[in-house]
């Protein structure tokens, strides 16, 4: 009842613009969540790629209550530590170069675009996606978007962008004009399904690039930060970008966003053409120091990413050898996607009502991605609740 109640009043107040599960939640810790009456739900969305050490993880909590006691903000009118620290690591972690950061993955989509348009000159703006990318909600970021329905209704959308298909290099080589700029493409689409391109999809782009003289940047706001098992996803290929954007488990729910970018690029920002307020905020700085430190304090957390995600993409695809409605398991790491041939939102919807939480990727894309320290009786509990989902859901609707 109090559950229902505080869905009503949501209702009232807040925008209709998500489409949630049904459900509140007050508590999270590891790889769980709470709702108000106590009940504990297993949290494979991580806050869509976000709590990846956990919910509550408690150095990341011990960082921002020591941090909260010393500064909480000052503006980037002063210099503050926690900023040039958190920089300093993630070029360490990186390729070197300089750090821009903000509150979000569209912001820092939104910083890479506007590097792209000062650093490479008036006549050469255009920038090259893939189709199915999704890199932000703004109205620049979803012009970079390469997915039609997120663009309904908010025409007309600025212009320099190009879309070509995902994996696709001579469709990147064929688009390349005398305004092409720059090549902008997610090392694994996220949001557009969990894509997988083909191997060396990355190597040859960097070396079209290099050729055409062009920048290429990886949109890492859902790979990075070790989603997919190392780092950052291009490591898969050891293809070095000219920069890339990153969010989510960056602060592990703290909101952060950062544009990492080589040095003779990133000087194209100088005094007064971007910026944001909160911005590389010491909080969030001092949250996403304490990710860092922990990754690579602790490597058994990316060793656990690799064989979670194989332990989950072997069970999806034992099920699918039994379940007709499976079309497809892909993913890297713990970003996984489960193709079905029938709706997922009810799946999910199901999944949620026996205690597990997934995420979607599409109309028939069910997404799993656990915290990268999820544990292998965890992984069982949800393919146990999987399976009995896709069981009464596959009873219903025929493949
Ligand atoms: C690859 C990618 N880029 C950008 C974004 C936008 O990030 P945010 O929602 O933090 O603005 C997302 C969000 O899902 C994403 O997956």
């Amino acid at each position: 009842m109090q559950h229902n109640a505080i869905i009503q009043r949501a209702e009232q107040v807040l925008f209709p613009n998500y489409a949630r599960f049904p459900l509140v939640v007050t508590k999270g810790r590891d790889c769980r969540l709470f709702d108000p009456s106590g009940r504990s739900y297993l949290d494979f969305t991580a806050g869509v790629a976000v709590t990846s050490l956990g919910h509550c993880h408690p150095k990341v909590t011990l960082a921002i209550q020591k941090q909260a006691q010393r500064l909480v903000h000052s503006s980037n009118l002063f210099f503050t530590e926690p900023q040039i620290e958190l920089a300093e690591a993630l070029t360490a972690a990186s390729f070197t170069g300089r750090v821009f950061f903000c509150n979000s993955g569209a912001e820092a989509n939104e910083a890479a675009i506007k590097l792209v348009r000062k650093s490479m000159g008036p006549n050469r703006y255009e920038i090259i996606t893939a189709t199915q990318s999704f890199h932000g909600r703004t109205l620049t970021t979803m012009a970079a978007t390469g997915q039609d329905k997120v663009k309904e209704g908010f025409n007309p959308l600025p212009p320099g962008f190009v879309h070509v298909p995902y994996g696709d290099v001579a469709a990147v080589e064929a688009a390349i004009t005398p305004q092409t700029a720059a090549v902008m493409v997610e090392p694994i689409q996220g949001e557009g399904g969990v894509n997988i391109p083909p191997a060396g999809y990355l190597t040859d782009l960097r070396e079209v690039c290099n050729r055409e003289e062009l920048l290429l940047i990886f949109d890492e706001v859902q790979t990075g930060v070790g989603r997919c098992g190392s780092l950052f996803a291009y490591e898969h290929e050891g293809v070095v970008p000219d920069a890339m954007t990153l969010a989510k488990g960056l602060g592990n729910g703290f909101p952060i966003g950062a544009l990492v970018a080589r040095d003779e690029i990133a000087r194209a920002l100088g005094p007064g053409t971007h910026g944001s307020t909160f911005g590389g905020n010491p909080l969030a700085c001092a949250a996403a120091l304490a990710v860092l430190e922990t990754l690579r304090e602790d490597p058994w957390i990316l060793g656990n990413t690799q064989r979670m995600g194989a332990r989950i993409m072997l069970g999806l695809e034992t099920l699918a050898a039994t379940q007709p409605v499976i079309r497809e398991v892909r993913g890297r790491g713990l970003l996984i996607g489960c193709e079905l041939s029938i709706p997922a939102r009810p799946v999910a919807e199901a999944c949620l009502a026996d205690g597990l939480l997934l995420a979607l990727a599409g109309p028939h894309v069910v997404r799993f991605m656990p915290p990268l320290t999820v544990r292998e009786a965890d992984v069982d509990e949800a393919l146990t609740i999987f399976t009995r989902a896709l069981a009464s859901a596959g009873a219903q609707v025929p493949a």
